[in-house]
Order: C-alpha cells, then structure tokens, then sequence
C-alpha cells in the first residue's frame, strides 16, 4: 500500500473472496495479516479457518482480538512468510493462500518505522525480523552499492548522482530521514513526475532492508508446495518489480513440464497452476475513488492442478541479478 490512504481499506477485497469462495468452508492462509482485513471477512464465513503471518509483530493485537472472537478457528503466526514450510502444514488440506504485498496504512503512519517520506522518524524501514535498517545501509555501504540497490530496487535514473552525494555528505555527519530528502530533493530539481520524488529511493531502500525480493521467491514456491488440489494461489502486488516476479512464476508454472523432474515424464499431463486469466486484475473505479493508493495494485492469482508437493522452477536463476543486489545486506 501507498501513503494517503483515508483509513486501512482491504485492496481488491470483493475480488478476493469471489475467487477464494470461503462460503463453501475451508482453511485458508493469509500470508500478509497486516489489520486483518482479508483475515476478519473470510472468518465472517461458517465453516472457514484462517492461518495468518505477519512479520510485524505490532499485528499481534489485532490478532489475538480475532483469536477470541473466533476461538479455534484462528492462528496468527509471527513470522516471515518465507518460512511457511515450517508451519507443517503439508498434510493439512489448505485451500486458498493470499499476499498482499508491501506495507499497510497502519506501519506508513508508525513514525519508529520510518517507511514514509513524510515521516520525521528516523531512516528505518524495518518491518519486523530484520538484520539491519536503512540507516545501516546508507550510512555504511560503500557508493556503488547504493548506487546498485537504488538502480535495481527503485528503477532510480539518478541513482549515481544520489549516492556520490550521500558518500559525500556522510563524512561530515550520519544521514538521516531529513538529509536523505535534501539530497534526493537536491538531485531531482525538476521534477515532472505524479510521484513524489523520494518515492523511487524509498522503495528501493524498503525492499533492500525487508529482503522483499527472496520473501517473495521463498513465498510463492512454499505456498504452492503446501497449497492442495484446486486451491488458488493469489498475490497483489504494489510495484513493477513485484509483479515481474510473479507473472513470471505463475507463467511458468502454468506451461507443461512444470512438474518434478523426480516425477517420470509419462506421469506429467499438466502443469501445476491454471490460469483463469492471463492478464492482473485492477482495482474497480469505485476503489480508486475510495482509496486512491490502491491505483498501484495488481492482482494475479492461479489454481493448483494437481497434489504435487515438488515442482521445478528456475525463478532464482531468472531473478539472480535481483538476489545478488539483495545479498549485499549480508556485510551489515
Ligand atoms: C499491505 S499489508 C496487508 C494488509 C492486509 N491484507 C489487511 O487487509 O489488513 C502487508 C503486510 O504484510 C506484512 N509483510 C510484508 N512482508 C512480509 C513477509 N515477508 N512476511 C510476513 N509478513 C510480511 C507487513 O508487515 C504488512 O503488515
């Protein structure tokens, strides 16, 4: 989710639960709890559990509300959800597992997070079970790899510029939330773009500190692993990063011989996913009156064919040049 959101709103709320049908009952995973919002309407439902992770442990209250009013029939892990597997869910019959990605309306307005460019916090961006923050990283990485994280992860045409000014100015004193606006805003004098023009250097920071890129590929081959026969896979996505990855995912493994090589040729009719559609679905014009930071949502989701718990995927070497930048963390 963007900034200026009028309240927590629910992105692509109506669209979820007409694809995921929780009125016919059933377990779902809800991979990105954040308020609940997704968690509390499929509850609403007879019949229907939820498994929720957050990586944010500030999601806890909300949760254990939910855990009362719906006693048994909730669990609220706190968790990064590249870590599914390790919930045991293989043998559990799961029938649905969301992700909407990024970061809520709630975590934007927590000032100690300091995800916003609006915030007066300091350089944070931590969203909960990190190694380090943005303050580590633009204090302490050397130009060229700001320089590489800003260009890869914020699609930033100044990224060079920036990072030879923060590498300067940090010689005299740390850069902070405040600092780092000056020099963006130094930068980019002119600025013709909708978007403000911290938005870039923010993502990129954001998705560097989270990991967002691994979380990502970890996620989506855990959920399809434990995900059972004619469960759906769904996944809003918020930038065009994200949403490579995901297309990309879901197209591969909706073409034949995306089945496990463990699994003799003659034994693999299908694919692993269906899709219903091929292009992402948007949020409808009533949504974007009513929470215009939803304008950047895309949905893609897909139905597993099969009960195969094993599937190949070359997704890390697709994505190797992403996952290399992101390894750069691994120093701080
Ligand atoms: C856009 S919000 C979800 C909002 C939620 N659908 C709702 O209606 O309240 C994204 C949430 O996912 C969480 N999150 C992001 N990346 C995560 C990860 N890798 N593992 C677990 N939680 C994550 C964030 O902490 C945030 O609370």
């Amino acid at each position: 989710m963007l900034p200026d959101a009028p309240k927590h709103y629910p992105v692509l709320l109506n669209e979820i639960i007409s694809i995921i049908t929780p009125q016919h009952g059933g377990t779902f995973i809800d991979c990105t709890f954040g308020q609940g919002g997704y968690t509390k309407k499929i509850l609403s439902y007879d019949h229907t559990q939820v498994i929720a992770i957050d990586r944010d442990k500030k999601s806890k209250t909300q949760a254990d509300k939910l855990k009362e009013k719906y006693e048994g029939r909730f669990i609220f892990k706190n968790q990064r959800f590249s870590k599914l597997n390790n919930l045991k869910l293989k043998n559990k019959y799961i029938r649905g597992i969301i992700f909407d990605l990024g970061f809520s309306y709630t975590q934007i307005k927590d000032e100690t997070k300091g995800l916003s460019f609006r915030s007066s916090g300091e350089l944070n961006m931590r969203m909960g079970i990190n190694d380090f923050s943005a303050k580590d990283v633009i204090n302490k990485l050397d130009k060229k790899e700001l320089e590489k994280i800003f260009k890869f992860f914020g699609e930033e045409k100044e990224s060079k510029k920036i990072s030879n000014i923060i590498v300067q100015k940090r010689r005299n004193h740390e850069i902070d939330n405040k600092s780092l606006l000056e020099i963006i805003k130094r930068v980019k004098r002119k600025n013709n773009t909708k978007i403000h023009n911290a938005t870039k250097i923010f993502q990129a920071l954001r998705i560097f500190v989270n990991k967002e890129i691994s979380e990502l590929i970890h996620g989506l081959i855990a959920a399809s692993k434990v995900l059972k026969k004619d469960g759906v896979l769904i996944v809003v996505t918020f930038n065009s990063i994200e949403d490579k990855i995901v297309k990309y995912f879901f197209r591969t493994l909706s073409e034949k011989k995306s089945i496990s090589r463990y699994v003799p040729k003659l034994e693999q009719p299908e694919s692993l996913f269906k899709l219903v559609k091929k292009k992402p679905i948007f949020p409808s014009s009533q949504e974007l009156r009513e929470n215009l930071p939803s304008r950047s949502a895309k949905l893609r989701y897909g139905f597993k064919k099969r009960n195969f718990y094993n599937f190949d995927t070359d997704i890390f070497e697709k994505f190797k040049y992403l996952l290399d930048v992101e390894k750069i963390g691994d120093k701080l």
